[in-house]
């Protein structure tokens, strides 16, 4: 499982990717506007930091500003996935962008349908929001499992990219399922780590080290 960090700021990424565990990035303009940035200055300095794919998306609603926005974005650097909305518009980008060898992540998709459409318009990723259909009552993990079976069933090459992910449970659920990719915020890629046990246990073998009055070093 490939794991991206779902963020534009570049001190939180310079300090998961230290770790070796980032494979990639995924930015989108809210979270460009978190960051206080110029979208092509920080999106070049992310591409810098992490040798996987970064996702910067487009913001034009019509296929054509949509190319020449995705191809602005992909020349600044070789590991760009241009972002495009799953919509019409978006489908015909990346029909043309992924046929001119450009890496695309189709975002905001909220259905098995969608993502079927995204397949057959060439996406490198497609990126299920399963965090915000959960907010609205469905099961985002649902999806990801319907995804994963369709895109088996046909040998699609479209690799599944969770995102909007708000737990550590959306991450275990989507390695079990067997997704290619989850982007997470940093705070739950950091949570992974966590677990009460493990202080306790650490606590108690510190504790009776102590008592051994030994060192190692
Ligand atoms: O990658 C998409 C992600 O940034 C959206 O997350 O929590 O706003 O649904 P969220």
């Amino acid at each position: 499982m490939k794991f991206f960090v779902d963020t534009a700021d570049v001190a939180a990424i310079r300090e998961l990717a230290e770790l070796g565990i980032v494979d990639g990035v995924t930015t989108n303009p809210s979270l460009i506007l978190k960051s206080g940035r110029d979208i092509l200055e920080v999106t070049r300095e992310i591409c810098a930091l992490v040798p996987g794919p970064v996702s910067a998306e487009v913001v034009a609603t019509e296929a054509a500003a949509m190319i020449a926005e995705g191809r602005k974005l992909a020349a600044l650097a070789g590991n760009i996935a241009v972002k495009v909305p799953l919509t019409w518009d978006g489908l015909k980008a990346c029909k043309v962008l992924s046929g001119e060898g450009r890496m695309v992540n189709v975002t905001l998709c909220f259905s098995a349908a969608q993502a079927i459409l995204a397949a057959k318009a060439g996406a490198t990723f497609i990126s299920p929001f399963v965090g915000r259909l959960d907010d609205v009552g469905a099961e985002g993990m649902d999806l990801i499992a319907d995804i994963r079976k369709i895109y088996d069933n046909y040998r699609f090459t479209t690799q599944i990219l969770v995102a909007s992910v708000r737990s550590v449970a959306h991450v275990t659920e989507a390695a079990v399922i067997g997704a290619d990719v989850v982007t997470a915020p940093p705070a739950v890629l950091k949570a992974m780590a966590s677990h009460p046990l493990t202080d306790r246990g650490l606590e108690a073998f510190l504790q009776d080290w102590a008592r051994t009055g030994q060192k190692i070093l």
